[in-house]
């Protein structure tokens, strides 16, 4: 766990050298979970930039993660894609894994929209499903590892920021609507952020279910954390890749999770779209 605290210096590089790339101002940022990255393609103009050109950017060792920054336009809306994120299983600290939520927001990116794959808790959803994340438990920062840990950034918030509307209504709204015009199903409910890389126990499971967990997975908590620190606004969505398994009889695999994502990807554009064309 190298550099456990990013500076706002270093922050401001990582900055600086993508307005170099780019000569887009992003309103819109989106990180695109395990399987998901496909939705980038659909990016008008983009530019592009790998993730190994960015200073102190961390790079992804997970397959599934294509590891790179697309800016472009989508409905119009002039965003920042990242295809691929880091997790805190990877081995680096949480301002590392946060670190891209802080540049978007040096960038002036208002809106995160963070998507991820997730297992499904809640016995009514099902692999290829979507789900509205309308609230999260931090688990990973229940045990001590909030991203928020250290110093704290006067420039993005204040050292206690409330959480109590984590997800935007009124971008939970557009979602919902924008489900219905497109005649997409659309299920909501609570993410669990865990940092895995093991997938969990039934007993693990059980307890979670009893915790009000709708679904689980291994990111995202940490970067909405930061997000709202920002005062960026965020929307949340999990593609439902599996089905947890409460009760022990059956497996759970990478695999499953990446084959989900084109069940899932297609579903996702339309909601997106239409949520950045009400904006
Ligand atoms: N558990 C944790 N993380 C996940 C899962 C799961 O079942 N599926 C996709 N990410």
């Amino acid at each position: 766990m190298n550099q456990p605290f990013l500076t706002l210096a270093q922050i401001d590089e990582v900055a600086d050298t993508i307005r170099a790339r780019s000569k887009r101002q992003p309103r819109i940022g989106m990180i695109l979970g395990s399987g998901l990255g496909g939705l980038a393609d659909s990016i008008l103009g983009p530019d592009t930039i790998p993730y190994g050109d960015l200073p102190h950017w961390p790079v992804s060792t997970v397959f599934g993660h294509a590891g790179k920054l697309v800016i472009g336009s989508l409905e119009n809306q002039p965003v920042l894609v990242m295809q691929g994120r880091v997790h805190f299983y990877e081995g680096i600290s949480m301002s590392q894994v946060t670190l891209p939520v802080r540049v978007m927001q040096r960038l002036g990116v208002e809106i995160l929209v963070v998507t991820n794959a997730a297992g499904a808790i809640n016995p009514n959803f099902a692999p290829g499903d979507l789900m509205l994340i309308t609230d999260h438990l931090n688990f990973v920062g229940m045990a001590g590892f909030n991203p928020l840990i250290g110093p704290n950034m006067q420039e993005f918030g204040p050292r206690f920021p409330d959480m109590s509307q984590a997800y935007d209504r009124a971008l939970n709204n557009l979602a919902r609507q924008a489900a219905s015009e497109t005649n997409t199903q659309l299920q909501e409910g609570v993410y669990v952020g865990l940092s895995g890389p093991s997938f969990e126990t039934p007993a693990d499971l059980r307890f979670l279910r009893m915790a009000g967990a709708d679904a689980v997975g291994m990111s995202t908590v940490p970067e909405v954390t930061i997000a709202r620190h920002g005062n960026t606004r965020v929307l949340g969505i999990s593609g439902i890749s599996n089905k947890a398994n409460l009760d022990g009889d059956t497996i759970t695999t990478h695999e499953e999770v990446l084959e989900a994502g084109a069940l899932i990807v297609p579903k996702l554009e339309k909601i997106l779209r239409s949520v950045l064309r009400a904006l």
